[in-house]
């Protein structure tokens, strides 16, 4: 029979909704107001006056029919739950690590690893430490270092690993430092902060074989492993006929320890995971997660939590969900691009990173080009997305002057499952009017900011 070609369909979500939630819709007037209110900073905007919230993918998962009857079935038992055996083994499957400690979210499972093994003087090296793993550590007087090439911070170059480490910094590194110094290596998995980037296989092969060399831990953030593995499938030779889960294994068994914050791939609202391999230091882990999360088969998780974890890191590695997920974040930042908007480039996993300095190239560093586009999203748009700029990255020298951050980057994040095409496509129209205005905007000066984390709680004031 002769082989029909058709041309290439329309990206239809792989689900059909059985429960809706209603968007309020408001206008420009009002939401210029609430803005003001929120001081300019979005994350303290209420999500009632947001219409499409890209602020995070972290927490804001649809959960599946069969994710919600596991939590009918939740145990919830103090102790060795029922619950709690299913998640174990479902972790233990991935990760092939005998250890398994639940947590509330990731940042838990951080503050429990990096307060044992940080502490002044102590240095950890990284492809990017996610801005809750540089605040952890840092909060123990450790110093957290990023090791990414010029290549990978090039937000132009189209290159299939720009999440991956510069191998030559971290043997440089490891030369000067030594390794009593060095506490531990930690590869994010994707690459968060910088643009969502994939790290390859041979990567994690290579910084694990240094890690050997030298006795030193490597310890995997790895959250968003399953839209990793898809990129290796599709990227890295000798890969093409895994299934994703077997590469998201292959992954972790590189790894010392696996800290994952459950709320990105794992599908669910909330919950985290430190695997180990090591006896002496899952001791110790343990004692710390007794004294602030709960008893070592809990956590600071519910029954019901681990049920729905356990359902979601099995479905998170469906091919069909994954194809979705990876071509309905290219289908944004594709759209973006073409409509000349500069884009981080190739798109990763979980977000679209837009180049904010260069979209508002009239607008100095210091007047946060980053936060001033995303006042404009959500004005415009009732889009909530957030800065990854001098916002958040940007320090002060000893004459109060701004250290400006690498990159001004908005990230639009999109939650798993959430959104339709045509909301999508809604976007991709606010961003016309973006581009109509941009040189019209004024930038933002800081009227208030905590010690840590500034971008969470700071205020703002139009210029
Ligand atoms: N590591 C990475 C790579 C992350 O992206 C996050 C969270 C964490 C650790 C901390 O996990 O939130 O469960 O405590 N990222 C979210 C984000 C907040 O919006 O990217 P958590």
């Amino acid at each position: 029979m002769e082989k029909v070609i058709r041309k290439e369909r329309t990206l239809a979500e792989p689900f059909k909704i059985k429960m809706v939630e209603t968007l309020k819709s408001t206008t420009e007037s009002y939401r210029q107001e609430k803005l003001q209110e929120a001081g300019c900073n979005t994350f303290l905007l209420h999500s009632e006056d947001v219409y499409i919230d890209f602020l995070t993918d972290s927490g804001t998962s649809a959960m599946s029919d069969r994710q919600w009857a596991g939590m009918m079935m939740g145990d919830e038992s103090y102790a060795g739950a029922r619950s709690w055996l299913k998640l174990e083994a479902v972790v233990k499957d991935l990760t092939g690590m005998p250890f398994v400690l639940p947590t509330h979210q990731g940042r838990a499972a951080e503050r429990i690893l990096y307060g044992i093994l940080g502490g002044k003087d102590k240095v950890f090296l990284s492809n990017t430490h996610f801005d809750t793993t540089r605040a952890n550590i840092e909060f123990t007087g450790a110093t957290a270092l990023d090791l990414m090439s010029e290549d990978n911070t090039n937000p132009e170059l189209d290159l299939p690993f720009k999440g991956n480490i510069d191998l030559d910094q971290l043997k440089e590194q490891i030369d000067i430092l030594g390794k009593d110094k060095i506490a531990a290596v930690i590869m994010t998995v994707t690459n968060n902060s910088s643009g969502g980037q994939p790290v390859s296989m041979e990567n994690v092969k290579a910084v694990r074989a240094l890690c050997d060399a030298h006795g030193l831990l490597l310890v995997l953030d790895a959250c968003r492993v399953a839209e990793n593995s898809y990129f290796i499938k599709h990227r890295e030779p000798g890969y093409e006929n895994r299934s994703y889960k077997s590469i998201a294994t292959e992954m972790l068994q590189l790894g010392d320890v696996f800290v994952m914050s459950a709320k990105k791939d794992g599908l669910v609202n909330m919950g985290g995971l430190l695997t180990l391999k090591d006896p002496e230091l899952h001791r110790q882990c343990v004692n710390m997660l007794i004294i602030s999360e709960g008893f070592a088969t809990y956590g600071g998780l519910t029954g019901r939590d681990m049920e729905a974890l356990a359902c979601g890191l099995v479905e998170v590695f469906d091919d069909g969900y994954l194809h979705y997920r990876i071509k309905s974040t290219e289908y944004l930042g594709a759209g973006l691009k073409k409509k000349g908007i500069p884009v981080v480039w190739p798109i990763g996993g979980h977000a679209v990173y837009i180049d904010a300095g260069k979209l508002y190239n009239n607008m100095p560093v210091d007047q946060y080009p980053g936060q001033a586009l995303v006042c404009d999203l959500y004005t415009i748009g009732g889009i909530r997305a957030v800065e990854v700029g001098s916002v958040m990255f940007g320090k002060y020298d000893t004459d109060g002057r701004l250290l400006p951050a690498r990159r001004e980057l908005v990230r639009l994040a999109i939650p798993r499952r959430v959104y339709t095409q045509s909301h999508i496509d809604y976007v991709l129209d606010v961003f016309d009017d973006i581009l109509d205005m941009r040189q019209r905007s004024s930038g933002l000066k800081i009227v208030y900011e905590p010690p840590f984390l500034r971008h969470f709680t700071a205020r703002f004031d139009w210029l």
